[in-house]
């Protein structure tokens, strides 16, 4: 297949780039930079020069595809106009196509709120963080849309290669030696690694019968807690309000308490996770 992505060198990005490139399909992918550009090409993709704010001076540039794999934002004040026009433009480009192309939407375990002990699945009404609330009614649509055959997939938190989620823990335990921990370190958060998830991203292209969505969670429910104990002695409990200051109100999710089920993946794609021991993973990464 011929696939665009779009957020290619990201941490969920990248792990898809190489799955995808590694199980044989023709990659084109959108780089804002230089550095990006060579990322994608490295790793046997093309890169395709914009940026997701002006997708109409790229868009022309952009062959008839089989499929788009979204998975670009920048956290910052105006993802939501920015993605709304993102869509306008690129819909409009792919109604022209001889071919309709899946569209695969990257939605996000924050778009259930925190649930608690309830576990939730594809079925769970949607409760949305507010800093990611524009999401939902941006995934409905490009499951509605006549142009595309849509598809969605809420990842985990995720975690691996760069560190993902992890990140900000190595970050913390090598300047600070104490690692900051939102909310509680009894909160819990559903994982998935990011090999695991370009893996079911992979299944999903190739499998998912169109308007289907998919939670990609291969751990409902870890203690966030004995993730940061992983990486250093020392823990400091913040407030949402604290790293909302620090990283921006998007950063409230990580006091969200959820349990996520991965069964719908597993059961119809045959989706097997191999990451189920975050703390051993913890300890790779860390050498
Ligand atoms: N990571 C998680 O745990 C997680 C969990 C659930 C849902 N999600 C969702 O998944 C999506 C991707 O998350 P991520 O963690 O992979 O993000 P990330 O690591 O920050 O990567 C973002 C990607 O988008 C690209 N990008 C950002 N702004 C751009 C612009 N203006 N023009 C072109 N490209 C741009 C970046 O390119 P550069 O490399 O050039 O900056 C990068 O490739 C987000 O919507 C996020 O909400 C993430």
């Amino acid at each position: 297949m011929r696939v665009f992505l779009l957020g290619a060198t990201g941490s969920i990005g990248s792990a898809v780039l190489r799955e995808l490139t590694g199980r044989g399909h023709e990659i084109l992918a959108l780089a804002r930079s230089d550095a990006s550009a060579k990322k994608i090409v490295h790793n046997r993709a093309v890169a395709i020069r914009g940026n997701i704010e002006a997708p109409e001076h790229w868009v022309a540039a952009l062959p008839d595809v089989d499929a788009i794999v979204h998975m670009a934002c920048d956290f910052g004040g105006s993802m939501e106009s920015t993605d709304n026009h993102l869509l306008d433009v690129l819909l409009r480009r792919l109604s022209s196509q001889v071919t309709k192309p899946r569209f695969i939407y990257t939605g996000g375990c924050w778009l259930f709120g925190d649930t608690g002990d309830t576990v939730a699945t594809e079925e769970t009404p949607f409760s949305p963080l507010p800093a990611f609330a524009w999401m939902v009614p941006h995934l409905q649509r490009v499951l509605a849309s006549a142009e595309v055959d849509g598809l969605v997939i809420h990842p985990a938190m995720v975690y691996g290669g760069d560190g993902g989620v992890f990140r900000r823990f190595a970050h913390d335990a090598r300047e600070r030696q104490v690692v900051r921990v939102v909310g509680s370190e009894s909160v819990q958060w559903p994982l998935v690694h990011c090999d695991d998830l370009a893996d079911l991203y992979a299944l999903v292209l190739d499998h998912a019968p169109r308007r289907s969505s998919y939670l990609g969670a291969a751990i409902d429910a870890f203690p966030v807690g004995r993730i940061a104990r992983a990486f250093a002695h020392d823990v400091e409990i913040v407030s949402t309000d604290e790293i909302a200051r620090d990283l921006g109100e998007w950063a409230r999710g990580y006091a969200c308490n959820q349990r996520l089920s991965g069964a719908r993946a597993r059961r119809d794609l045959g989706w097997a996770p191999k990451h189920q021991d975050p703390e051993r993973d913890v300890l790779e990464f860390r050498a």
